[in-house]
């Protein structure tokens, strides 16, 4: 298809997009009337939220299945595949991602490599292979759902915090480089979300946790995290720190009195 038949909506990639804020994303990008790409892994799912979608949103949508932990041949791939369908690309949400619930020392290391591989190196790669024809067509923007965990570690979350620090290091770095060619990076930080997140985090072996934990069962809903961050997220803000008091107040001590934070954290019962 040209890119006149596109028209003006806009042409939006989202990872993640069969579940939780993923879902939510598109959600909201379909009721502005984007043009939406889909990924994750799970086909029928996405399948299921295309046809869910069909009434709501007068974009066409593209399910584009793929593995974020499938490597960078693969993934440059999908990302021809999602360029060659509008000839066009306006946002990319890096979303889909993976949490974890074990301690350091129960943790495999061949657990820690996969949460860097989906959160990170995914990331990195559709970001990588995609830029070139963003600076190409002189406009772009890129959000990525890094976490709160990307600013202060806690317990079971070593592999997930390492994860979500070096997507804030890498992306921090790529605005900087990409703002000479119009193209926003905007790095979301949201505290616990209720989604199927804490169900799917890894344990130490790599098996899914498979329950519902706590601080999640009574957090924000995925649908109100996107109502609060979508001025900022269409102003193309460079970091939104979306989270409840308890994380706000972290983060505040993380930057003004660390030694007070470190000691809270070390006590606290975190699952
Ligand atoms: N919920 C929270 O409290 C919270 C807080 C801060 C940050 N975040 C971040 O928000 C993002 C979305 O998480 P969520 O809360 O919406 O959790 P979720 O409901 O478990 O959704 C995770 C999404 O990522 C996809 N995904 C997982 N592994 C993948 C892989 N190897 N390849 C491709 N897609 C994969 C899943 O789809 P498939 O299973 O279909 O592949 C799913 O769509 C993550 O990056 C997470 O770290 C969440």
């Amino acid at each position: 298809m040209t890119p006149n038949a596109t028209s003006n909506r806009p042409i939006v990639w989202i990872t993640g997009a069969s579940s939780g804020i993923g879902k939510a994303f598109v959600q909201q990008y379909a009721k502005e009337g984007a043009h939406l790409i889909l990924s994750s892994r799970r086909v029928d799912e996405l399948e299921k939220l295309k046809s869910d979608l069909a009434s709501d949103s007068s974009g066409d949508i593209m399910v584009l299945p793929l593995d974020l932990s499938s490597g960078d041949t693969s993934l440059m791939k999908k990302t021809e595949e999602a360029w060659a369908w509008k000839n066009k690309i306006d946002v990319l949400v890096n979303n889909g991602g993976i949490s974890q619930r074990s301690l350091f020392l129960e943790t495999d290391m061949q657990t820690i490599r996969r949460l860097l591989e989906v959160n990170v190196f995914g990331a990195l790669a559709l970001s990588r292979f995609i830029l070139p024809n963003m600076v190409n067509q002189g406009s772009g923007h890129i959000i990525v759902t890094s976490s709160v965990a990307g600013k202060f570690g806690t317990k079971y979350r070593s592999g997930y915090a390492a994860s979500k620090h070096a997507i804030q290091g890498a992306f921090d770095s790529i605005r900087q480089e990409m703002y000479e060619h119009n193209i926003d990076i905007t790095l979301v930080c949201p505290g616990p979300i209720k989604t199927a997140i804490t169900q799917n985090s890894l344990t130490g072996d790599g098996q899914a946790f498979g329950k519902m934990g706590d601080l999640h069962t009574h957090a924000m809903d995925a649908n109100e995290m996107l109502r609060r961050i979508w001025p900022k997220i269409r102003a193309r803000k460079e970091e939104i720190i979306v989270s409840g008091p308890k994380e706000r107040l972290a983060l505040y001590l993380k930057r003004l009195a660390p030694g007070i934070l470190n000691r809270i954290l070390k006590r606290s019962k975190v699952v």
